[in-house]
């Protein structure tokens, strides 16, 4: 570790992080630095409506959007991160539909590491191109879509001592299983489902190994059935078959060749779990309902779970009893095209108390 790096890790030990709260179950080495930015201990919130329309027991929120930058990512990327500066890089390099790039822009930053990341171009919600660029990444837009980016990524960091910190580094999974212990914690038990949005599917099988994790350490006594949700546009998990050009309003799970295809189709049978499609529409629907209903402003992807859940239900599969967990996995600010996508209604009005009465009706 080089003597500026030890100086900006002198000061993370308050922020305790998933590094120090889990680190017995994470491949540390001594040359790790116990780096962090606040991430992880994210809240588990209860549902107020949609839990009834699932017709569950119990549904809680899992708010991944409460981390650092705003998704789940940070769980991983910090144990990337803390094994790339532990390794002696100075570079991180990565293929992004936003939130891995976002990540990647701000841990790199804190540590002075620099920081690439490939993107499609157009195809990124302006929130996290946002982030990438007051982080100071480069940020590298390629004309074709995040399987095209990844497969760039791969290639030049096989060619320059670039750590590349996608989920196809082991080290981003091991942190983001972390989520799975913290529900389980928060719950005393493994929930019956959890429901969670697929996109190169390293978090589903991150959870996956999480809930199997702390079963076999007696920490609970069953594991969830997995329920993974693909956008229609961009479902090659539902069709079996990669998809060449994927669509979706869901930016973020815009993905046509996943990565950790063959874990996430693991989790998928060995729990006894599903991966379904949602349309546009049956996401969007979703997305209104969690801001208006439960008070949850997340981005479109994030939602693809929630309408997963109502669309298994409407279709009559019985949740009864059963404890249901939703993965919230990204911020809704992260994507304000998507919720200014109808003119927002606004009043207006001349400066005067009267006036604003009047058209609050409270004359
Ligand atoms: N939800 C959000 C908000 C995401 O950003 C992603 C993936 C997913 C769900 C799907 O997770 O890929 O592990 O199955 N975003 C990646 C990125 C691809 O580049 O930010 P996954």
């Amino acid at each position: 570790m080089n003597v500026d790096i030890a100086a900006r890790v002198h000061g993370d030990a308050l922020a305790r992080g998933v590094l120090r709260r889990y680190g017995e179950h994470l491949p540390l080495t001594p040359d790790m630095p116990l780096i962090s930015l606040g991430e992880g201990d994210t809240p588990l919130v209860r549902s107020t409506s949609i839990e009834r329309d699932v017709g569950c027991a119990e549904l809680y929120f899992k708010l991944e959007s409460c981390n650092p930058t705003g998704s789940f990512k940070d769980r991983g990327m910090v144990v990337a991160v803390a094994k790339a500066i532990g390794d002696g890089a100075t570079a991180l390099m990565c293929a992004s539909t936003g939130n891995t790039s976002a990540s990647a822009a701000a841990y790199g930053a804190r540590y002075g590491l620099g920081v690439y990341v490939i993107v499609p171009d157009g195809k990124i919600a302006r929130g996290k191109l946002a982030q990438g660029s007051v982080h100071g990444a480069e940020i590298i837009a390629v004309d074709g879509n995040f399987d095209v980016a990844l497969g760039m990524a791969r290639a030049i960091t096989s060619r320059h001592p670039i750590a590349l910190v996608n989920s196809v580094n082991p080290f981003r999974i091991e942190g983001q299983k972390t989520a799975a212990f913290e529900i389980a914690d928060a719950l005393g038990e493994a929930p019956d489902v959890l429901a969670i949005p697929v996109g190169n599917a390293g978090n589903i099988t991150a959870y996956w190994r999480g809930f199997i994790e702390y079963q076999r350490l007696e920490r609970t006594t069953r594991r969830p059935r997995m329920l993974g949700f693909q956008a229609a546009g961009a479902a090659p998990l539902v069709s079996g078959e990669p998809v060449a050009d994927p669509q979706t309003v869901a930016s973020a799970i815009r993905i046509g060749n996943p990565a950790s295809w063959t874990s996430a189709v693991e989790a998928r049978d060995a729990s006894g779990g599903g991966i379904g499609a949602v349309t546009d529409d049956e996401i969007l629907s979703a997305y209104d309902r969690l801001a208006r209903e439960e008070g949850i402003f997340c981005e479109p992807a994030s939602a693809a779970c929630v309408a997963g859940m109502l669309k298994r239900a409407a279709a009559g599969e019985s949740f009864a009893g059963q404890v249901v967990v939703c993965v919230i996995t990204g911020s809704g600010l992260k994507d304000p095209e998507t919720a200014l996508r109808a003119e927002p209604a606004i009043h207006r009005v001349p400066a005067e108390f009267e006036a604003i009465e009047r058209e609050m009706g409270w004359a």
